[in-house]
């Protein structure tokens, strides 16, 4: 079942700008939707369309089968079963965290409201820290007090903005790995906005991808990932090489040689991840190509090489002992070859 649908959703803070276009948007009971773009094409905006926080000049928006805006109605912020945490936390900090949490149950009777309290600071491991103020906690306790306040009511829906931008590379890997446990356990629907690629390739059942303000691509981590409708997709998840080709009976034709493909027909440009190209050894078959660069990436080697007019990545072990300059015999994994057809590429 559908709890979030948005139809023909759009935008303008004012006459010359748009924020969001013509969005068309569902998101499925329980499902982590994430949201992912460069900074300022429009996911906030979106968020706060969902919320109540602003109104959509076209298009409509329901929530559980209810139009809460579009057609000249509005349902205000706090009649819509939605929970948001903004990436500042916004939490009050002259209130205790018990204080905090308490905040969004107004209408709860008084004892039910301490009871979903407790229940929600256990939720998020905050047990015992009822009574410190936002500023004695770490960023990722505060982290999940805005999580503990934005669950409390039982929200169908859940926004995150950014939630991990505050947070160190360690402290943010421990909160994405919590927050993912916490989010199964209470069942909600969330909408993560994130723009950080590994949060929602390793955390979302399916992401959304907003560019200037246009939804370019829905679908699995692994879709995105693996076959982007354009460049601009398959640079955002990570290096790509794209090369040029074209593609007829049955075989794609580009500087990386000719391959059978079910690609007949189609033309633009060849999309191989680095990891799906490999340095051969003691083959005289494969792709010849000289190292001009080389890069120590931790968990393993960045070359660039070149094969005629292309430069492409390679990604190796680290263990393997390389010189720029080298010439090295490349093989391909056929599997992994997707080609983007240039008439939607943007
Ligand atoms: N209140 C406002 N008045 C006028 N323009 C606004 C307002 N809020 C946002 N915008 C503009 O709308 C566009 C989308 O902004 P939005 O905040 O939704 O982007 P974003 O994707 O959340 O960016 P970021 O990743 O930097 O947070 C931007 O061009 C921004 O300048
Ligand atoms: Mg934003």
């Amino acid at each position: 079942m559908s709890i979030l649908n948005l139809r023909a959703v759009e935008k303008r803070y004012n006459s010359n700008s748009v924020a969001v276009i013509n969005i068309d948007l569902e998101v499925a009971e329980g499902e982590l939707l994430a949201l992912v773009g460069e900074s300022g094409c429009g996911k906030t905006t979106l968020l706060r369309l969902i919320a109540g926080l602003e109104e959509p000049d076209r298009g409509s928006i329901e929530i559980e089968n209810t139009q809460v805006a579009g057609n000249m109605e509005t349902v205000p912020p706090q009649q819509r079963p939605v929970g948001f945490v903004f990436q500042d936390y916004a939490l009050f900090p002259h209130m205790t965290v018990a204080r905090n949490v308490l905040f969004g149950l107004y209408s709860w009777a008084d004892e039910q409201a301490r009871q979903r309290v407790i229940e929600v600071l256990k939720l998020v491991n905050l047990t015992g820290l009822e009574n410190r103020y936002p500023h004695q906690l770490s960023g990722g306790q505060q982290q999940r007090v805005a999580m503990a306040r934005a669950l409390a009511p039982k929200p169908k829906l859940l926004l995150l903005d950014e939630p991990f931008s505050n947070l160190d590379t360690v402290l943010k890997d421990q909160v994405r790995q919590e927050l993912s446990i916490i989010l199964k356990r209470s069942g909600t629907t969330v909408i993560l906005v994130t723009h950080d690629v590994q949060d929602a390739l390793s955390m979302a059942d399916r992401i959304a991808v907003l560019k200037d303000g246009n939804l370019l691509q829905v679908g699995s981590p692994e879709t995105l990932y693996q076959r982007p409708i354009n460049t601009y997709i398959a640079s955002f998840f990570g290096k790509a090489n794209l090369i040029p080709a074209t593609c007829s009976s049955g075989e794609v034709v580009s500087e990386l040689g000719t391959f059978q493909s079910k690609y007949a027909g189609k033309s633009g440009m060849l999309c191989l991840r680095p990891q799906h190209l490999h340095v051969v050894k003691n083959q005289q078959e494969g792709i010849a190509a000289e190292i001009v660069a080389l890069k120590f990436m931790g968990e393993h080697q960045q070359l660039k090489l070149k094969i005629g007019t292309c430069d492409l990545w390679c990604h190796e072990p680290i263990d393997m002992n390389y010189q720029v300059g080298q010439q090295v015999i490349l093989a391909v994994d056929l599997n992994q070859i997707h080609i983007i057809e240039t008439t939607v590429n943007f």
